[in-house]
């Protein structure tokens, strides 16, 4: 059976690729993940925070909202959680691409274009075999449009884009208000791929203590259903790759994301919840749903169930929206 797919460019055995988290920071771990069966990996991310020399930008982000309201500021995580120097990144990130043979794909964790986004190049040199690009960015400030958050993207990755030869994926949320031209901008500014989507983190309330919670909980398999509708909107009208993220339970997350027509799939809660050797899992399941189903290659499969062949996707799904309305039965 052919599995193999092409991502960013890069030539990969089959679809499943593990994304950013705590398991991939170790050139350990990264063995083990090619070992069970990641066709490629992408490290966890390296911070802007981290790295910038210049740090005004990022004060006036952590210091917004501080003369406003005290608890305002349990809002922000401590900078110094989960954070490894840029030399270790870079260490780990060498080690782990000599020993291995799937591509490793370096991780950048950002939201301005200020001066950092150069430390691509050291990511490149220290052999990551594509920069993934997470743009993780809640516009809270009512000063500034949704024509100037865009702009703030599309520069990040001309930066980006200018500073290394290797392909560059953008790792996005889904809350544009015209993603599908968002998209097509962002392929414009040299994003060679979009990972969709990325997960917002929200916070709660402790009613008791009275204080913001931050509890990070994996995702659910129901979680998929954005990245379904949206990549399958996009299938064919990129010019550029798609990697399904958020919602990869089992083997059926997988096929799904194919169907709608992403070219891998990626898993992070999957593999928190089951450990590493879940990947050989989904990829065997893969291969044998597939089996059952007279598949011999990725290609008739993939893009089946996209909406590239609907003339109106807005209409088509405005119909949807109003027949399940209707068609919905009180318990
Ligand atoms: C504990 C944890 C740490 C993560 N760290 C990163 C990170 O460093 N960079 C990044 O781009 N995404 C990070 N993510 C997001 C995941 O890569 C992924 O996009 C998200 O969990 C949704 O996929 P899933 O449903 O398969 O978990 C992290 C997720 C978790 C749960």
């Amino acid at each position: 059976m052919e599995l193999s797919t092409d991502y960013l460019g890069l030539t990969l055995s089959h679809p499943i690729v593990a994304s950013a988290s705590p398991l991939t920071d170790s050139e350990d771990n990264i063995r083990q993940m090619e070992d069970a069966g990641a066709a490629a990996v992408v490290m966890h991310s390296l911070f802007e925070e981290q790295i910038r020399q210049e740090t005004a930008a990022v004060d006036r982000l952590l210091t917004a909202g501080e003369d406003s309201f005290g608890e305002a500021l349990s809002y922000f995580p401590p900078l110094t959680d989960y954070r490894a120097s840029e030399d270790r990144y870079l260490e780990i990130l060498a080690a782990a691409s000599a020993t291995i043979d799937i591509p490793l794909i370096a991780s950048l964790n950002g939201v301005t274009a200020e001066g950092w986004t150069g430390h691509a190049t050291a990511m490149e040199q220290a052999g990551a075999s594509a920069i993934e690009l997470n743009i993780y960015y809640i516009a809270a400030d009512a000063a500034e449009s949704g024509q100037q958050v865009e702009s703030r993207y599309l520069e990040i990755i001309r930066a980006v884009k200018g500073a290394v030869s290797i392909p560059v994926a953008v790792k996005v949320g889904p809350f544009f208000s015209a993603f599908a031209h968002m998209a097509q901008q962002m392929v414009g500014a040299g994003a060679d791929g979009l990972v969709l989507f990325n997960r917002f983190y929200q916070p709660n309330f402790d009613l008791e203590q009275m204080a913001v919670t931050r509890t990070l909980e994996l995702s659910r398999a129901e979680e998929i259903r954005a990245g379904l509708l949206w990549i399958s909107v996009l299938y064919r009208k990129l010019g550029a790759s798609i990697a399904a993220s958020t919602g990869v339970e089992g083997p059926a997350e997988v096929i799904k994301y194919l169907m709608a027509g992403a070219d891998v799939v990626m898993t992070t809660s999957g593999l928190l919840r089951h450990g590493i050797g879940h990947l050989g899992s989904l990829r065997e399941g893969l291969r044998d749903w597939m089996d059952r189903h007279g598949f011999d290659s990725l290609e008739p499969l993939r893009g089946s169930m996209s909406l590239s062949r609907v003339a109106d996707p807005s209409a088509f799904e405005r119909a949807n929206y109003i027949r399940m309305l209707e068609e919905f039965e009180p318990a």
